[in-house]
């Protein structure tokens, strides 16, 4: 698909955005728009049920579609129930890849005990000790790889941010580098939205970036699955793992995202609902429909197994 045909998601002449209130939300709603402008063509003839199934990290699993790094939420499980341990179970009972943000390690340990493969996500604390503990400490606990969510360093107040009283600070590519050679799991780079630092998590040794404002971090923070296929061309024969998220709520969604050049991608807060109302069943449920809707479009557009993507079929 041509970058210029994509360009603008609005509606009017090309190039011309509406005025905005400058809000985080607003990249919420502009990726939203980005997406859903994006059809596709049928090919049909020759066409077979499609294969799912999808080699990360040496690992196969059952679909393209991951489990997001969330955190938190057991603070807001109903009646003493743990919902970082209730999806890692549905990501386990599903068979795909389990993502976990910010924990202390005890809530760690626990979510690891579900038995999923699990990738930990660790904040770009200001203490890079903390850091280099906590990656051990995954390391300790089986997880498959490590990582930094490089764009959860600046704080609405325009400096670093503190979350939970712990301050975040800058993360070089220095530090970048020596994370990576600190550990021997691959190490993931999440939150890179631009070609520069998609080649600066290059050149520092990751195995994997996440393509991804984190939810809206950056107010007007461009669509992830915008920059998506320039920073899939600029990464092209490093051997790097290319993960896509931020608004992947359908598995039309997904495919769209995974056609544009993700080796994968993570279903953020459309399994909040599921997982707050009915625990790991109802995020099991919500990943199957999506599954069910990823397998129907590439059975439409010919595309046979998750090796396969297309963007050519993709039309803005
Ligand atoms: C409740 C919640 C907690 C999150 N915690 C983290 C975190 O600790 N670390 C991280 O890298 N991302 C975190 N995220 C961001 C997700 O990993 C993901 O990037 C984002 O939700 C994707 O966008 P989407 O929700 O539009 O799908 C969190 C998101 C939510 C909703």
């Amino acid at each position: 698909m041509s970058e210029n045909s994509v360009k603008s998601p609005w509606p009017g002449p090309a190039g011309l955005i509406p005025v905005t209130n400058g809000k985080a939300e607003d990249a919420n709603v502009y990726n939203r728009a980005f997406l859903d402008r994006i059809h596709v063509e049928m090919r049909i003839v020759d066409a077979v049920k499609p294969d799912l199934t999808t080699k990360i990290f040496g690992r196969t699993y059952a679909s393209p579609i991951m489990m997001p790094a969330f955190s938190h939420l057991n603070q807001v499980g109903k009646d003493g129930q743990k919902p970082m341990v209730q999806y890692a179970e549905a990501a386990k009972a599903l068979h795909v890849l389990n993502w976990v943000g910010m924990e202390p390690d005890e809530e760690y340990a626990e979510i690891a005990a579900a038995g999923a493969d699990t990738v930990r996500i660790i904040k770009p604390f200001a203490d890079h000790e903390v850091i280099r503990e906590q990656i051990r400490f995954a390391e300790a606990h089986g997880a498959v790889a490590v990582g930094i969510d490089i764009d959860h360093v600046p704080g609405k107040d325009g400096g670093y941010d503190v979350v939970d009283g712990i301050p975040l600070g800058p993360i070089s590519s220095e530090d970048l580098s020596a994370y990576v050679k600190s550990t021997a799991l691959p190490f993931v780079a999440k939150g890179v939205l631009s070609v520069r630092d998609a080649l600066k998590a290059r050149d520092a040794g990751c195995g994997a970036i996440v393509v991804s404002h984190h939810h809206g971090r950056i107010p007007f923070g461009i669509a992830p699955a915008q920059v998506l296929p320039k920073i899939k061309e600029a990464l092209a024969g490093s051997g790097m793992a290319v993960f896509c998220d931020c608004g992947i709520d359908t598995g039309y969604d997904a495919y769209k995202v995974l056609a544009l050049g993700a080796d994968a991608v993570s279903v953020g807060r459309g399994i909040l609902r599921p997982l707050l109302q009915t625990g790991s069943k109802g995020v099991e449920n919500k990943v199957k429909k999506m599954n069910a809707e990823l397998s129907e479009l590439m059975l439409y557009t010919g595309i046979p197994n998750t090796r396969s993507f297309d963007s050519s079929v993709l039309w803005a």
